[in-house]
């Protein structure tokens, strides 16, 4: 029987009761699956910088690198944003664990089950059949990470502040791989999206991912998007895009672009490949939920656990390559929502259910 060896880090708000469930779902999983779990609970984000004063504390970190795979909760909370920027919980949490782990691949599915189209600020006709779109994001470079990243003192006594954007077409050509691979197990089609008519790397981005593309996978479909339009584009008619690949920031905008556009935060799950691979030879990652902490409703047994549900789905399938345990999660969430079951999110006035009760009634869809 394989044992799974994963950190887990529920973090703030609702973090640590979706993780109940979660957890709770994969070792029923496991039952069916023939595998055991074993894994420890450490703080992050608000709760860290609580209890060890730092959002990352440094038992946390070592936790994270004895593991094969990371379960995020969630951080951050009206408690710390009055931090400095730095130090707020999401940014000191999450940008030195994608920068240790080389976390460079973000893949971001945008799911709309067609049972819940009403719950999309789009028009009904636009996403009768649901929406079904997977965003790759590279994760570890461009303007988030470029140097200089500074503000400084100019002679004239002004103040000047600079973000450097910057790729490396190493960088790009990995992050192209992935979302190769994606792409062959889905629509066979690749959006990049890059400002190419501006941004000296995104002339670059696009050379290399066309020659990626026409080096590795010939056969799939490739479009290259400005990024403008392709926001324009997100919203006019999001069924037109199978999977969409870009940069750094443009991803962290776009992929909530899409999150909104699919109704509730509460049912996305997310993905953060790692360059280096774990005990198991497959990709080190982490997994988190799309949502937030929601604050306002955190120990209320009211949260929507579906997403964090799905996020330790997508961490069976990439970090422990259990493809069928991982399915049959998401089925049994499906099939759930299928069934009329919703939490308060996703409820649009009808019936609700609580977090443990939603958990109960995935474990009970559970093949
Ligand atoms: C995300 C978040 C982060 C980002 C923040 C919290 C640093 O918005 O994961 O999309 O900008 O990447
Ligand atoms: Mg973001």
């Amino acid at each position: 029987m394989k044992t799974l060896h994963f950190a887990t880090l529920p973090g703030d708000g609702i973090g640590p009761e979706v993780m109940e469930v979660a957890l709770e779902v994969l070792s029923q999983a496991g039952k069916r699956h023939d595998f055991a779990i074993d894994t420890s609970a450490h703080d992050v984000g608000g709760v860290g910088i609580d209890n060890h004063g730092a959002a990352l504390p440094d038992s946390s970190f070592e936790a994270c690198r004895a593991a094969d795979a990371i379960l995020f909760g969630s951080v951050g909370g009206p408690k710390w944003e009055n931090l400095p920027p730095k130090e707020q919980p999401e940014r000191a949490a999450l940008l030195p664990l994608r920068k240790a782990f080389r976390l460079y691949a973000n893949l971001r599915p945008g799911n709309l089950y067609p049972e819940l189209s009403d719950l999309s600020p789009l028009r009904p006709e636009t996403v009768a059949n649901g929406i079904d779109v997977l965003c790759v994001r590279e994760l570890t470079g461009g303007v988030y990470f470029g140097q200089p990243k500074e503000t400084r003192q100019l002679d004239n006594g002004e103040e000047e502040a600079v973000d450097t954007m910057v790729y490396r077409s190493s960088e790009i050509e990995r992050v192209t791989d992935v979302a190769i691979t994606a792409a062959k197990l889905r629509g066979r089609r690749i959006c990049s999206v890059d400002k190419a008519n501006v941004l000296e790397t995104s002339v670059l981005w696009r050379r290399v991912v066309s020659e990626k593309m026409a080096a590795n996978a010939p056969d799939l479909e490739l479009s290259h998007m400005y990024v403008d339009n392709a926001a324009m584009q997100l919203v006019r008619d999001p069924t037109q895009f199978d999977v969409i690949l870009t940069e750094n920031m443009f991803g962290d905008i776009l992929s909530d672009e899409l999150a909104v556009i699919c109704g509730s935060l509460g049912m996305l799950a997310s993905a953060s490949l790692g360059a280096d691979k774990n005990k198991h030879d497959l990709p080190f990652g982490l997994y988190e939920p799309a949502g937030g902490t929601a604050p306002d409703i955190a120990g209320q047994n009211l949260a929507n656990p579906c997403a964090q549900v799905l996020s330790s789905a997508l961490m069976l399938r990439y970090s422990f390559g259990l493809e069928d345990a991982a399915s049959s999660i998401e089925n049994a969430v499906k099939a759930a929502i299928r069934d009329g079951l919703r939490t308060g999110d996703v409820a649009q006035g009808g019936d609700t259910v609580s977090t443990t009760d939603m958990g109960t009634a995935i474990v009970e869809r559970l093949p």
